[in-house]
């Protein structure tokens, strides 16, 4: 039988905000209002408004010392199941108002139920570049099929890229091929092809409009931090800056830092997956709003690129991470890769591509790879130039001429705008 007397820890994410109750049964809305949380509340706690909505987080939480139970909480009462199925109160979510604590739990608080939003600001600034993309759109006169000839459509398409624009040989997917027949009859056999150039193979052809048409087409650039993501969204037609936005990383309520995310892997059996849903998650958020914001279809993104950490690297592509929790911390990949965004869950365009900029080594990533690409360091002769990207980890680059040094370590999500979680017993907040 439960000990309502004995003591529970409630750890509140992404605030990090910790306390300790005496008597177990209290709502977590009574606790987030004890401990100063900001969890929204509009109805007195009446089962109302709805505002008070969290979401539990559960697991082992070594660096918590806690383990987040599903028995930690009381079942759904009569009001939260009248939001479940009348409201579409979402699986994992609670009413906090309605919400009993029992036991140890971590408790993440949306920024929907947040009355203070966190701002997250990433501002991007361009340097001097020239345009070189990834996708570029051509338009080409197809000849029309003759009954003498066996060539099909999408062969004499290629001839027609070939004789005018010098491009040897395309590909395309069952789904460009499905409308490439209509779009060429209704465009009077005139065709706009958009194609995307990967590394060492031929050009893919990810669009295809009728006639001549300047075909939309935005890539989005990502700094995918242990605290916080940022995206740019970027016209590639124009290379031109569309806006920039960020939010927390939601991975944040499974731990601060990326060793606490490594661990979580290792302690949990369905960890990986629950880490790499939660970035996937975030990513398609950010990039929906971010899309929204600016009235642009998410069918004009024809790719995404990526810089992060080797662990953030490792758990956006689902590889387990636990090799670089231990020495000599070897990465499953360095090197860039291209590959479709539907295959790890990305919504954008069907046919878009995610690239990840390659890793430096065990724990310098292509975040620091990036900071090289842009400030060029080795171009500076006779000049030593320290560079240091101070995120949750700091990478640390010291370059003179062609010969450059790189490192990382830890520093804590408070430059980010989080929270050290593992507060000192002292420090933990009780009634
Ligand atoms: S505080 Fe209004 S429904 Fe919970």
């Amino acid at each position: 039988m439960e000990n309502r007397n004995s003591s529970a820890t409630i750890v509140f994410t992404p605030s990090g905000i910790r306390g300790a109750r005496k008597k177990k049964g209290t709502t977590i809305l009574e606790a987030a209002q004890k401990f100063s949380v900001d969890l929204n509340s509009i109805c007195g706690a009446r089962g109302r408004c709805s505002k008070c909505q969290v979401e539990l987080t559960f697991g082992e939480f070594n660096k918590l010392n806690i383990r987040s139970k599903e028995t930690s909480v009381s079942e759904r009462n009569e009001t939260e199941l009248i939001y479940r199925t009348k409201f579409h109160l979402s699986e994992e979510r609670r009413l906090g108002c309605q919400t009993k604590i029992l036991g140890d739990l971590v408790v993440d608080v949306p920024e929907d139920s947040q009355i203070h939003k966190q701002i997250i600001k990433k501002e991007t600034n361009l340097r001097d570049f020239s345009l070189n993309t990834s996708v570029k759109a051509f338009y080409v006169q197809v000849s029309e099929p003759q009954l003498d000839s066996l060539e099909s459509d999408f062969e004499r398409l290629k001839i027609s890229l070939k004789d005018d624009w010098n491009i040897q040989g395309v590909t395309c997917s069952v789904r460009i091929l499905k409308d490439l027949q209509e779009k060429l009859r209704r465009g009077n056999w005139g065709i706009t092809v958009l194609l995307y150039y990967k590394e060492n193979t031929v050009p893919e052809i990810v669009d295809i409009h009728s006639g001549y048409s300047e075909i939309p087409a935005f890539g989005v650039a990502i700094d995918l931090g242990s605290t916080s993501i940022a995206a740019t969204l970027c016209d590639l037609n124009s290379g031109k800056i569309v806006g920039s936005m960020g939010i927390m990383n939601p991975q944040i309520r499974y731990g601060e830092d990326v060793m606490s995310r490594v661990s979580y892997c290792m302690m949990e059996e369905k960890g990986l997956a629950t880490l790499n849903n939660s970035i996937i998650q975030g990513i398609n958020e950010l990039t929906r709003k971010i899309a929204e914001k600016h009235e642009i279809k998410l069918d004009s993104v024809f790719e995404i690129v990526f810089v992060a950490n080797p662990i953030m690297h490792h758990l956006l592509l689902g590889i387990d991470p636990k090799e670089l929790g231990q020495a000599p911390f070897p990465l499953a990949l360095s090197d860039s890769l291209t590959i479709k965004s539907k295959d790890i869950g990305i919504i954008l365009n069907p046919e878009s591509y995610v690239y990840t900029v390659p890793c430096i080594g065990g724990h310098v990533g292509a975040d620091a790879a990036s900071v090289l690409i842009a400030e060029q360091p080795q171009k500076l002769k006779d000049t030593t130039t320290l560079l240091i990207d101070i995120g949750t980890n700091a990478e640390i680059l010291l370059a003179r001429g062609e010969e450059i040094f790189a490192c990382s370590c830890p520093t804590g999500p408070a430059l980010e705008g989080g929270t050290n979680f593992s507060r000192s017993k002292s420090s933990t907040w009780r009634y």
